[in-house]
């Protein structure tokens, strides 16, 4: 169903009309009594009103838009409509004949929303290097002054300040490989990858801390393990993330399991594997479908993840204990988005002082 724009608009303009993504609107009659002449398919769609013949207050409610279209003149507004979830739009108006306008919508929701996000993520990323860039001021101060000439104090001291130090470090390296990941997040990896010699090399540099930790790591893969399309460097980053959880979060003398598997489909790929508990999908794969899957397991018997803080394991600095572990936080970002680069899916299952599971699939390699 299309309104007649005016009677000699030519027939291709207004499908044209009818096509656009942004909702637009002919206004006729302002200032006194301006009602929509015009309305194309998004606009229809939005609104969901009979729109021509309305007056314009019936569909837009805001006054400034009401009062730009009494001035009838070129200009933005920028508006927000509430309901289940509050949009951010942004209304163009063009004078187009006598007492006559356009009027185009732009939804400008996901922009605010990256927007929001960025501003976010500096506070956060700020907050997160004050903290010990604080402690180390603190104890530079109290070096210069009180505990000037207690070396028992300095030596405890100076250890809290190297343990300080290394966190900030840790944080900026786990930022600068982030923001690394993130510019070419959208370009497939070229390289083709045997997950094998990934993890190998991950469990050797892993060796000492499973040492130091008192926990076993046992490791298998399966002999028909596909090759896959990707960047090794960066598989190396998601295997390290989740191996140093899975040792940090285990007690002594228990056990991690590593295991490579072949998965024929995507559901095979994301079932389930431990019995109880509860499995949560942190990212899955755009549609495709690859000639099969390669599956990274690591699995511990650890402190398990209680079920409230699953969906959000994969924000950026979200821990569990705040900032008691140690860690950065950034960890499983990290791994969240070198996998999403890969068109592979993540998966947690875990169950409170039973453990924790964590699956990474990537497709295979098209022969
Ligand atoms: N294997 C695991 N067992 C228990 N908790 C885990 C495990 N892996 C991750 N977590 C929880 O998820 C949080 C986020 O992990 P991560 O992004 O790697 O940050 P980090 O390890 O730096 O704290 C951790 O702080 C921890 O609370
Ligand atoms: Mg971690």
């Amino acid at each position: 169903m299309s309104e007649a724009l005016t009677e000699e608009a030519p027939l291709a303009a207004e499908r044209i009309l009818e096509l656009l993504p942004d909702p637009v609107l002919v206004v006729r009659g302002a200032p006194a009594d301006p009602a929509i002449a015009y309305a194309n398919a998004a606009a229809r769609e939005l609104f969901r009103m009979e729109l021509v013949g309305a007056p314009v207050g019936a569909a837009l409610r805001h006054p400034a838009v009401l009062e730009a279209i009494d001035h009838g003149g070129p200009a933005e507004v920028a508006f927000e409509t509430i309901g289940v979830q509050p949009r951010f739009w942004r209304a163009f108006l063009r004078p187009l004949g006598e007492r006559e306008l356009t009027l185009v919508l732009r939804d400008e929701t996901d922009a605010r929303r990256t927007e929001r996000m960025r501003a976010d993520f500096l506070a956060n990323a700020s907050h997160e290097l004050r903290t010990p860039l604080a402690s180390l001021a603190g104890f530079v101060e109290t070096l210069q002054t009180h505990a000037k000439d207690d070396p028992g104090a300095r030596d405890r001291f100076l250890a809290i300040m190297a343990e300080q130090a290394g966190r900030m470090s840790r944080l900026i390296d786990d930022l600068l490989s982030l923001s690394r990941i993130e510019l070419n997040e959208h370009v497939p990896p070229s390289g083709e990858v045997d997950l094998a010699h990934v993890a190998g090399d991950v469990l050797d540099a892993t060796r000492p801390l499973a040492v130091q930790r008192g926990v076993a790591v046992e490791f298998a893969a399966a002999p028909d393990l596909p090759r896959i399309a990707g960047d090794h460097d960066q598989l190396v980053q998601v295997a390290q993330n989740l191996i140093d959880n899975a040792l940090k979060y285990s007690a002594r003398g228990q056990a991690v399991s590593v295991c490579l598997e072949a998965a024929p489909t995507l559901e095979a790929a994301r079932a389930p594997t431990r019995e109880g508990g509860v499995a949560l999908s942190l990212l899955s794969p755009d549609a495709g479908e690859p000639a099969g899957y390669a599956v990274l397991r690591i699995a511990d018997r650890g402190r398990g993840i209680a079920r409230q803080h699953l969906p959000r394991l994969a924000e950026r600095f979200y821990r569990v204990e705040g900032q008691k572990s140690g860690g950065t936080g950034l960890g499983l970002a990290i791994v969240k988005h070198v996998v999403n680069r890969h068109r592979g899916g993540l998966v947690v299952e875990s169950a409170e002082g039973e453990g924790t599971t964590f699956s990474v699939y990537l497709p295979a390699a098209s022969a």
